[in-house]
């Protein structure tokens, strides 16, 4: 599997992991429930392969992570506490939480008296406030705490911060390894490699509420793709700048330019909703009609793609061999316009078991994959967000830039 240029775990020798401290960065930033436990445990999944081989490897794992957004202090709110137990069921392995800071006696104490294929996992490294500012201070503290670094929090690989960016660097400046872990390797084959190179007809779908934070990646994937299928209230931009009447719906009026633009340059790539599903509100139990899309009232909202326009995108997406899915057709969270989402997933899971490569980027398709129980049948659901953006848009991540190059692997023989 490729990796973006950077060396990845499957290069290591096993050998050079037996007994040797390995810092995992990865993105244990997971929805918590109110009784405090985690309420999806996708990403801590996610990073199972990883630290699987480096247990069996017979290496020494410290695990660091954030959790949401504190502000350089501790935040009970935000402890990684519940984490480590979770991560211990799925592992099915010990995993403690060590609260020590890095760069104190305490924690060098603990680290050193670890056994091999121990995993222990920080607490919060954004309790630190020199995590996001990439602290050099920081990342020598935690770099002096291993042997070598595997990058597996590909949800953050969008971040220079200290764990991220300063601890690799840092690490291969000592002469330690700083590879991708089998997270990362995956993430970078199927965001990257496939879509930069996919087999044709390549059809993306997209949707979500805006146009705006995804300007980088339809300008970069627009001469890609043979297929653009547009829906969620981003449409609604595109209908206005058709001069179409949208109603009460979500619209941003300083993107109707640039969506004019677009559909001029696209010629017949762009395909948006022919009909939709309106209502006078967006609400759970909102009573809501089918209309075409110049057949919008003055009062309505709409909240999803319509019945027509499933039946297109479905065939279009059918007929592909490659697809890329980001963001919902509706707000499929409210039944009256849960169907276009769901329909577009189910669609994307027939296709697949027909032999396309569907990989789904962002947060909100990824739930919507699995309300439309399909998440298993489709090739890659992506674990970031905000990255998966940045690498479809072709963006370099920070947090791949300072892994050793793929071509480094002979230097493990030198150290
Ligand atoms: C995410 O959930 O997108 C990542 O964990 C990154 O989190 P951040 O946006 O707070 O850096």
């Amino acid at each position: 599997m490729a990796s973006a240029g950077a060396a990845t775990l499957s290069d290591l020798d096993p050998g050079l992991l037996r007994g040797a401290r390995v810092l995992v960065r990865v993105d244990f930033n997971v929805p918590l429930s109110s009784d405090g436990g985690v309420s999806d445990d996708t990403r801590l999944r996610a990073a199972l392969p990883t630290l699987q081989d480096l247990r069996e490897a017979g290496a020494r794992v410290i695990l660091v992570s954030h959790l949401g957004r504190p502000k350089g202090s501790e935040d009970p709110d935000l402890s990684l506490g519940p984490v480590a137990p979770a991560l211990s069921d799925l592992l099915e392995a010990e995993v403690s939480l060590v609260t020590h800071k890095p760069g104190s006696e305490e924690l060098r104490e603990r680290i050193d008296a670890m056994e091999d294929g121990e995993v222990v996992l920080l607490e919060n490294i954004r309790f630190l406030p020199g995590e996001t500012a990439n602290d050099d201070e920081l990342a020598g503290n935690l770099a002096a705490l291993c042997d070598h670094f595997v990058g597996d929090a590909f949800g953050t690989a969008h971040r220079a911060h200290a764990s991220t960016d300063g601890v690799p660097r840092q690490v291969r400046e000592k002469g330690g390894r700083a590879v991708a872990g089998h997270l990362m390797e995956r993430e970078l084959s199927f965001l990257g490699d496939t879509l930069a190179e996919p087999e044709r007809p390549f059809v993306a779908v997209m949707g979500g509420a805006k146009i705006s934070g995804k300007i980088e990646l339809i300008e970069t994937i627009l001469p890609q793709v043979d297929r653009l299928l547009i829906g969620g209230a981003m449409a609604n931009t595109f209908f206005q700048a058709m001069g179409l009447d949208t109603g009460e719906s979500m619209v941003e009026p300083e993107r109707v330019d640039m969506a004019r633009e677009l559909l001029d340059r696209a010629g017949d790539k762009i395909l948006l909703p022919v009909d939709c599903v309106v209502g006078e509100e967006i609400s759970s139990d909102a009573s809501v009609r089918n209309v075409d899309r110049n057949e919008v009232g003055g009062a309505d909202k709409i909240g999803d793609i319509g019945p027509r326009s499933r039946e297109i995108f479905a065939r279009e997406i059918l007929g592909a061999k490659t697809l890329l899915w980001n963001g919902p057709m509706g707000v499929f969270e409210m039944e009256p316009y849960a169907e276009g989402t769901l329909h577009v997933a189910r669609s994307l899971a027939e296709a697949t078991d027909e032999g396309a490569v569907t990989v789904v980027g962002g947060g909100d398709s990824a739930a919507a994959a699995e309300a439309a129980d399909v998440a298993e049948r489709l090739t890659h659901i992506s674990t970031g967000g905000g990255a998966s953006l940045d690498l479809m848009a072709g963006k370099p991540l920070p947090g791949v830039e300072a892994l050793d190059r793929a071509q480094d692997s002979d230097h493990e023989e030198n150290s």
